[in-house]
């Protein structure tokens, strides 16, 4: 069966290029009318330029589509009430959010400024809440919604220099988790992507063969199901480059139940230190250690 977009309204942050630039692409080529924001800018978010975001738009129109362009920032509160105002009043709904603005400000942590943990945090965390929330009561309303952020193998396994951008792109996890809660009984679903792709990001950080496999086009197809009428998965990461595509699950491993009725010492906890990190029938954490607590002991939770 084609997937299809008729009828949907999309926002698309930080579409001026790179990977929001082919979800838009893809989501309008398949009916999906778009509101492409982006401010311009550099990677590490300094200045700023229209003609970005009316690229893309132009090229949205010129494919037979329909886009109209936001030059608004994520970080700036009103900004991010203005790109779903566009949509309401250009399109008369919002149905799709795909938070997908980001910057890179990295270096050790040893030196970096805090400025530039500021910064990034604000584009990315507070950027994708300020979007998120500024759409949020109208899907309530309408009941319906598809909302997807972007995480990063940085934030979810670590990398050498972006413990800024690490911190951020992990707590779009946090977010997803809670969101999906709340979400859920307005056929709200929001999910995480964490793409590997060739864009001015990662221009010089990854080798030229490597680059070339790396298409932002690869990583279209997964985020526009998360976003389709037929997802049928919420509070999920799914990772996806050159053609690969997976899930994420956090694990929990069968660790270790140690002294219950009596206070552990920090040499019970040693002694059975290796038990508790063994991986052996670990399993995807999908309750909170409170809930999980209870069932062992058997309260009723
Ligand atoms: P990119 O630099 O090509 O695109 C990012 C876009 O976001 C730019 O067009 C930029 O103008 C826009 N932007 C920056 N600050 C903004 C703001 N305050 N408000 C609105 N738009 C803003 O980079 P790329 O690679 O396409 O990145 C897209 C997303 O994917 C980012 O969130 C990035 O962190 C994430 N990501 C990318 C990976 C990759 O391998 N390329 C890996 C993991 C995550």
């Amino acid at each position: 069966m084609t997937i299809r977009f008729d009828n949907r309204v999309a926002l698309v942050t930080g579409a001026g290029a790179g990977l929001g630039r082919s979800y838009a692409l893809l989501l309008a080529s398949r009916g999906a009318r778009i509101v492409v924001n982006d401010p311009g800018g550099s990677t590490d978010g300094k200045g700023g330029s229209n003609a970005v975001a009316d690229k893309v738009v132009e090229e949205i129109k010129a494919a037979g589509g329909t886009a109209v362009a936001n030059y608004d920032s994520v970080a700036d509160r009103e900004g991010a009430a203005r790109m779903v105002k566009t949509a309401i009043d250009t399109f008369g709904k919002l149905d799709v959010v795909i938070n997908n603005a980001g910057i890179l400000r990295d270096k050790t942590f040893a030196k970096m400024e805090l400025d530039d943990f500021d910064a990034v945090i604000k584009v990315h965390l507070l950027g994708s809440v300020y979007v998120t929330k500024a759409a949020w009561q109208h899907m309530i309303d309408q009941k319906y919604g598809r909302v997807v952020l972007t995480t990063s193998g940085s934030g979810l396994a670590g990398n050498y220099g972006q413990s800024n951008y690490g911190a951020a792109k992990a707590a779009m996890v946090g977010l997803m988790h809670n969101l999906m809660m709340e979400g859920a009984k307005h056929d709200i679903k929001i999910n995480c992507i964490s793409p590997v792709a060739a864009t001015r990001m990662t221009q010089g950080v990854m080798p030229e063969e490597l680059l070339k496999r790396l298409a932002p086009e690869q990583i279209a197809p997964a985020v526009a199901w998360l976003c389709a009428e037929q997802c049928d998965v919420t509070g999920e990461i799914v990772a996806a480059g050159a053609g690969w595509y997976s899930r994420i699950k956090l694990v929990k491993t069968k660790g270790a139940v140690l002294n219950v009725d009596k206070i552990n010492t920090i040499e019970d906890f040693a002694a059975a230190k290796d038990q508790i990190f063994d991986m052996t029938g670990s399993a995807p954490y999908a309750k909170t250690l409170d809930e999980d607590v209870r069932k062992r002991l058997g309260i009723a939770v």
